[in-house]
C-alpha cells in the first residue's frame, strides 16, 4: 500500500478508544524493526521522523526505504514529520514525500502560534496531508534520552485550546498534560482531568508525546480520556544502547563478533519493544 495520512488511521481510534503508537525512525534499522513490530501485531503505524534527527539522515535515501517499507506490507502506514519547526521545514517534508505533518509552534506567542499553523494546515491539506499541532509546551527535547521535567505553566490552556482548534483546522492535537521528553525524573504525573476537559472541548484525536517512561497504567486512563496517537522514541534509543553495551562486553569477553550479528540483535531488541508498546497502546483494559 502507499502512505496513508493520520486521519486514516486516527479516526477510528479516537472512535475505538486506543492509540496507534507513533515511533521514530533514525536508521533503515529502526525503520525495518518497527515494520516488522507492526507486521508481528497486524496494527496501522506512524513512522515519525523528526527534524531534530535529520542531521543524521539523509532524508531522501530514508524516504525511498519508507516508500518501499509501505508498498511491501498490507498494512496502513502513516509518515509523519515530527516535530517540524517552520514553514520552510514542513514544505520541504510535503516536497519529499511525507503524508503527515507536525507543526510544533510552542515556542511561539500564542497568536503567532495560531498564525503559523494555519498557514501549514492551508499549505499541507492542499497537498493532502494531515497536521498535529501543538499547544502549551511538552517539556524536554524530542532528540530524546536528557532527563526532563514538565512545567505547569506550559500546560496546556483550556479556552485557547478550543480557539486554536476552532480557528487552525487542524487534524490532531499534541497536548502537554505533564508529559515530557526523554527520561522522566521520578514518577511522571499526568493532569488527567485536564486531559478530559481538552478531550471534551476539542473534539479531536489528542497526542501524547513523551511516551517513555509513562506506566501501562497512565497510558491506559490516556487513552480513555482521548489519547489516540502516542509518540516514543526514548525507550527504544535507550534499548538499542543495552543491547549495543551488552554484546560488545560479551566480545569482550567472549571473543570477535561480526558488527551485522550484533545489529541483528539490536534490532531484534529495538522491535520487541515496540511491539510491547503496541500491545499497551491497543488493549488498554
Ligand atoms: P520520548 O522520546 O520521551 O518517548 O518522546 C517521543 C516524542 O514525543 C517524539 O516526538
Ligand atoms: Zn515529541
Amino acid at each position: 500500500m502507499s502512505l496513508v495520512d493520520l486521519k486514516k488511521v486516527l479516526q477510528p481510534a479516537y472512535e475505538g478508544k486506543y492509540a496507534i503508537g507513533a515511533f521514530n525512525v533514525i536508521s533503515v534499522d529502526f525503520l525495518e524493526a518497527i515494520i516488522k513490530a507492526a507486521e508481528a501485531k497486524k496494527t496501522p503505524i506512524i513512522l515519525n521522523t523528526a527534524e531534530v534527527h535529520m542531521q543524521y539522515l539523509d532524508i531522501e535515501l530514508i524516504a525511498a526505504a519508507i516508500k518501499e517499507a509501505a508498498n511491501r506490507t498490507k498494512l496502513d502506514v502513516v509518515w509523519h514529520l515530527d516535530h517540524g519547526l517552520s514553514f520552510e521545514s514542513v514544505a520541504k517534508a510535503i516536497k519529499s514525500g511525507f503524508s503527515s505533518v507536525m507543526f510544533d509552534g510552542s515556542h511561539l506567542s500564542f497568536e503567532e502560534n495560531i498564525r503559523q499553523t494555519k498557514e501549514i494546515v492551508k499549505m499541507s491539506h492542499a497537498a493532502g496531508v494531515t497536521v498535529e499541532a501543538e499547544l502549551g509546551a511538552v517539556g524536554g527535547s524530542e532528540e530524546g534520552d536528557l532527563i526532563s521535567v514538565a512545567s505547569k505553566a506550559m500546560y496546556t490552556n483550556i479556552e485557547q485550546a478550543r480557539e486554536f482548534v476552532e480557528e487552525t483546522k487542524i487534524d490532531a492535537l499534541a497536548v502537554a498534560i505533564g508529559n515530557s521528553h526523554g527520561k522522566y525524573k521520578g514518577d511522571p504525573v499526568l493532569d488527567f482531568e485536564l486531559l478530559s476537559d481538552l478531550k471534551d472541548i476539542t473534539r479531536i484525536p489528542l497526542v501524547l508525546h513523551g511516551g517513555s517512561g509513562i506506566s501501562t497504567e497512565g497510558f491506559h486512563k490516556a487513552i480513555d480520556l482521548g489519547i489516540s496517537k502516542i509518540n516514543f522514541y526514548t525507550g527504544m534509543s535507550q534499548q538499542a544502547l543495552t543491547t549495543l553495551k551488552n554484546e560488545l562486553n560479551k566480545e569482550e569477553s567472549e571473543g570477535y563478533n561480526d558488527f551485522p550479528e550484533i545489529m541483528t540483535k539490536v534490532k531484534l531488541s529495538v522491535q520487541e519493544i515496540v511491539e510491547e508498546q503496541i500491545e499497551i497502546f491497543r488493549n488498554r483494559k
